[in-house]
């Protein structure tokens, strides 16, 4: 099997591609329409975007001219927090499907739990029956509140797209996730290149013994423990690396060196303070 076509099965039977390409941050339509086809002519199956990203468009270009049948291809967008409502979360997926230019969407997500992102999942749930989108789920649910949502909710979030890395490694997430059958997803998988994360010297001591980079064992790691990872490069080179993990397996006591290195805590997001809170808030895609 090819590196980009080692899936994972979700809890409603879909299978998702282990490893994805983010496009966070590449919000030059041009780059990433031609990052995103560089992405797939490389072997990623998965693209990751969002509608707070402003480059669907970009995304869809890129899909329809990389040569790779549209059920090839796993495509995730997410539903930005001004449009968490019942009504509006109907109207921005649409917009998104329209801006991707595609039939139905693979996985959509809660992109943030802000506003009133109960009611909007019950849009969502209905766009799953109806067909429109092959899985739903969340993204940035904690434990506790995971939990809460899958207490109450009809339709149990197939994905948790978190924040996890070697400095970050929510063990207690993964456990809940766990628990309720929602397939974990790592955002960040490089930490953003945070702590030196690419020259970092436990990573790159373990990568030698196997011909790969520090980056490389990181993504590794991830995947070893089962979760799923969608790595940003707007550079090829790199993101050839970062498809290049399938091949080496990493011993236990490697996955117990690299769990170490965890600091507890985010240093990019901080979803327990009031003011990013409000930050998300105000942060608008559109009029
Ligand atoms: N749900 C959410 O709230 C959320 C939040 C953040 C991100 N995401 C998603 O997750 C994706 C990935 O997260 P991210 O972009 O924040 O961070 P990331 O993937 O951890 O790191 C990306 C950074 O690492 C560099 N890089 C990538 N591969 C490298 C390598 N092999 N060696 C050295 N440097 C390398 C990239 O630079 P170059 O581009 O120059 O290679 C870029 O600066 C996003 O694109 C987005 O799709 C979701």
């Amino acid at each position: 099997m090819k590196a980009g076509q080692v899936t994972v099965t979700l809890s409603n039977g879909v299978r998702m591609p282990m490893e994805g390409f983010g496009v966070y941050q590449i919000a030059d339509p041009a780059e990433c329409a031609q990052m995103t086809e560089a992405a797939i002519r490389c072997g990623y199956r998965l693209i990751d975007t969002a509608a707070f990203y402003g480059n669907e468009e970009s995304v869809g270009a890129a899909i329809r001219t990389a040569g790779v049948p549209r059920e090839e291809l796993f495509v995730t967008t997410k539903l930005w927090v001004q449009d968490m409502s019942y009504e509006n979360a109907g109207k921005a997926f649409e917009t998104s499907r329209e801006k991707l230019g595609l039939d139905s969407i693979d996985l959509y997500l809660i992109h943030q739990p802000f506003g009133d992102f109960f009611s909007a999942w019950r849009r969502l749930e209905e766009l799953y029956h109806e067909g429109k989108v092959r899985a739903i789920g969340v993204s940035n649910f904690f434990p506790a509140q995971l939990a809460n949502f899958c207490e109450t909710v009809a339709v149990k979030p197939m994905v948790n797209q978190v924040e996890l890395h070697p400095f970050f490694c929510q063990e207690a997430a993964l456990a809940t996730m766990q628990y309720y059958g929602v397939a974990p997803q790592a955002w960040a998988p490089l930490a953003r290149g945070k702590r030196g994360i690419f020259v970092h010297p436990v990573l790159t001591k373990i990568g030698a013994r196997y011909g790969k980079t520090a980056a490389q064992v990181a993504l590794r790691w991830n995947v070893q423990r089962g979760v799923s990872i969608i790595p940003k490069s707007a550079n090829e080179e790199r993101m050839a690396q970062n498809l290049a993990i399938w091949d080496f397996q990493l011993t236990d006591v490697e996955m117990a060196a690299i769990s170490q290195l965890d600091i507890g805590h985010s240093e990019i997001s901080f979803h327990d303070d009031p003011a990013y809170v409000r930050r998300m808030h105000a942060r608008k895609i559109h009029g």
